[in-house]
């Protein structure tokens, strides 16, 4: 029973250490130059997030739908979180794998330059 628990520990952190890893070297051909608002997150929300944080589904009291709104989640770390997996957040999107790395760091990338509404 102990060695079970130290195995599933392994893993855990594991995997933790792999996210990690992912952000702080991320891939060589992931293309972030030219991420805007309207072409790159937009459309990556509207596939990934939508379904539940659409003004209509608006799941957890959460829309993402509108720059407005979006704002108060870039603002308070939560989109950023949540996507990222961050400890403390909730991982997003619910009960599905965790966004390619790539797609993950175009919405970084967007959130550092300040979050532009381009
Ligand atoms: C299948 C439905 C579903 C999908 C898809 C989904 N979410 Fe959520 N989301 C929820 C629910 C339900 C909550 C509220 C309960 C919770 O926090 O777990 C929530 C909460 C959140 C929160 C608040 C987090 C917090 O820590 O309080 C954020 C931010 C969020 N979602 C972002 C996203 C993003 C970004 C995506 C797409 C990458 C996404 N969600 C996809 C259902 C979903």
């Amino acid at each position: 029973m102990k060695y079970y628990l130290l195995a599933l520990l392994c893993i855990l952190f594991g995997g933790c250490y792999y996210d990690v890893e992912e952000e702080l070297y991320p891939s060589l051909d992931c293309a972030t130059e030219g991420v805007t608002y309207s072409a790159t997150v937009v459309p990556l929300l509207q596939d990934n997030c939508y379904a539940c944080h659409d003004a209509e589904a608006n799941f957890g009291g959460v829309t993402l739908e509108g720059y407005d709104r979006l704002q108060t989640y870039v603002n308070n770390g939560e989109l950023l979180g949540a996507i990222r997996h961050t400890p403390g957040f909730s991982p997003m999107p619910n009960n599905a794998p965790q966004l390619p790395g790539c797609e993950i760091e175009k919405i970084v990338v967007w959130v550092e330059a300040g979050a532009p509404n381009n």
